[in-house]
């Protein structure tokens, strides 16, 4: 009774220090969802950095199990620059678009029965700011890095767990695909070194992260579509051998002198660029004209006129490319109805983007590599969970391995097959780092995060996410029965690759 006195005071006096000034609304309907959400969900707005000139807007999912004990999750979604929407409706979150039953008035909702929420209490972050309905007071305040994202990913978390105190002891996680997975290591380590080692409160949990298809040096991951494009058969092994030996493996950014490495790269360039990077086996949308500066495709993906869109998905020549679901994103968000439901800030945001295409041209990457950030965690005894799509080819798999191995770690397991209902769906192996283990999991056919396709296609990004909820899931069994539950209807052979210190899981 002292105690939690003495703990309210101390929180109280924590909230008027930071000037906790921040705007929450509990949103019990939506738009497009008929009824009241069968899930808790809350937006607002955070503001950070110096002068709270940064507004960063987060929706924030309970989970629907039991959000005392789950797991508090911050979800980083990748870009640079694309919405925490993406990931609710396209990724981890309760809520899919019913893109079948689209009929051009405003988009509908079915709820997701492989959500993260269903063990997890989820955070999605519109980071950094400029993105989705996150802004700045100031243009001064627009300016971005890697560093000051990670500031004020920090700074959110500290004022969002000061106004939601009773998540302050839930075993916190940041979790990220893409470019998010750049960013998550960077935040644990601003946890760990900036905030709690330096004693600030309130003291966080952390416990890991989670991250797929990350980048992790972006130059480095996108020199390894070269070598991937190899394996996968995309490019014959002479055009290979040529670039291998000509390139001095710099194949993003070759000397503009060296015309034997310019011919070769000219050669697969000719096989790769109508190839659907986001996953290789998937339509390549023909409306969107590839910008490419030589090999150097960009790690941002944008979306051009929802309109054009839509007219083309029409016309039976053109098969649905993922594109299309993210099109009915645009029709639902900018919806005066919608705004008013999420309790969106009139007159802070004209238009609502997936990806703020504008973002990446001012962000600053001043964070090159974050291997250091890897190794450092690596050795705190974290639990770390990396898993990839192997058809995803904006940041091939291959390069993700070999960084895992640069850790030197030591290997516990081998490289074994992972089954599902007899099959294999995929490989594990595992790493030993101090009292912790690492596994490591490659699975074939498929990418982080991506969206549906078509119906029949649904389940086949689904998986990965059973697993990261066992992952996360302190209850080993009751996960693995709700894992062969969900399983068992996915018929998709799908990749993954993860490794996970597991023993504090099993302890706690
Ligand atoms: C914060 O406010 C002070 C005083 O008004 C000003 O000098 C400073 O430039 C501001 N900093 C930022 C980052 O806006
Ligand atoms: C589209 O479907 C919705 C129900 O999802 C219905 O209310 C609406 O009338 C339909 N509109 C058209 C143009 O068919
Ligand atoms: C390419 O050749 C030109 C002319 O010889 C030279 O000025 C330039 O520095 C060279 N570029 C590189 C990257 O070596
Ligand atoms: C995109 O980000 C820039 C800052 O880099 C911001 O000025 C702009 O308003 C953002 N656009 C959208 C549509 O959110
Ligand atoms: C891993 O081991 C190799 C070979 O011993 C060494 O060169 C490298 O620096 C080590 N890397 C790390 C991150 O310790």
């Amino acid at each position: 009774m002292f105690l939690s006195c003495i703990w309210f005071l101390e929180l109280l006096l924590l909230s008027l220090l930071f000037n906790v000034n921040s705007a929450q609304t509990i949103v019990k309907s939506l738009p497009g969802y008929p009824g009241e959400l069968p899930f808790k969900l809350e937006t607002g707005y955070v503001s950070v950095g110096k002068n709270d000139t940064v507004q960063l807007f987060y929706y924030f999912i309970e989970s629907e199990r039991d959000a005392v004990r789950d797991p508090l999750v911050l979800w980083l979604t990748g870009g640079i620059g694309c919405s925490a929407f993406s990931g609710l409706v396209y990724e981890i979150g309760p809520l899919n678009f019913d893109a079948e039953s689209y009929n051009g008035s405003l988009p509908s909702f079915i709820l997701n029965p492989y959500s993260w929420t269903k063990i997890a209490n989820i955070i999605l972050l519109d980071l950094p700011v400029g993105t989705g309905f996150s802004y700045a007071t100031t243009s001064q305040g627009y300016l971005s890095s890697d560093t000051k994202s990670t500031n004020d990913a920090y700074m959110f978390l500290q004022k969002w767990l000061l106004n939601h105190p009773k998540f302050i002891n839930n075993r916190l996680y940041i979790a990220g695909d893409s470019y998010g997975g750049k960013i998550a290591p960077m935040v644990v380590l601003e946890i760990t070194k900036g905030g709690n080692e330096a004693g600030l409160t309130p003291h966080m949990s952390i416990e890991g992260y989670l991250i797929g298809n990350p980048a992790m040096n972006v130059p480095k991951d996108m020199n390894w579509r070269v070598p991937y494009a190899h394996l996968l058969a995309l490019i014959s092994d002479e055009y290979y051998e040529r670039a291998k030996s000509s390139c001095d493996g710099e194949y993003m950014n070759p000397n503009p002198n060296n015309t034997e490495c310019q011919f070769a790269l000219q050669l697969i360039k000719q096989c790769t660029s109508d190839i659907c990077l986001s996953h290789i086996l998937e339509p390549i949308c023909k409306f969107r004209a590839p910008k490419l500066d030589g090999l150097k495709w960009d790690l941002t993906y944008f979306e051009e006129d929802p309109n054009d869109v839509l007219l083309l998905s029409s016309d039976q020549e053109n098969p649905k490319c993922r594109f299309t679901d993210y099109v009915l994103s645009y029709v639902w968000m900018n919806n005066p109805s919608v705004r008013e439901a999420l309790q969106i800030r009139k007159g802070t945001k004209e238009k609502w983007k997936r990806c703020n295409g504008s973002l990446p041209i001012s962000y600053d990457q001043d964070v090159t590599s974050v291997f250091d950030h890897h190794q450092v965690l690596s050795t705190k005894g974290y639990q770390a969970l990396v898993y990839s799509g192997d058809h995803d080819m904006m940041i091939p798999y291959i390069g993700t391995l070999r960084w895992i191995r640069d850790l030197n770690l030591t290997l516990e397991e081998d490289w074994r097959p992972w089954f599902l209902n007899g099959q294999i769906a995929g490989f594990v192996f595992k790493f030993l780092a101090l009292t912790y283990y690492y596994v490591c999991y490659i699975f074939s056919g498929w990418r982080s995060h991506r969206p549906r396709i078509q119906a029949k296609r649904m389940f086949c990004h689904d998986r990965p996410m059973v697993l990261l909820l066992s992952f996360v899931d302190q209850e080993r069994k009751a996960s693995r029965e709700y894992f062969s539950t969900v399983t068992r209807k996915i018929q998709f052979k799908i990749p993954i690759l993860l490794f996970q210190s597991s023993q504090k899981i099993l302890v706690r």
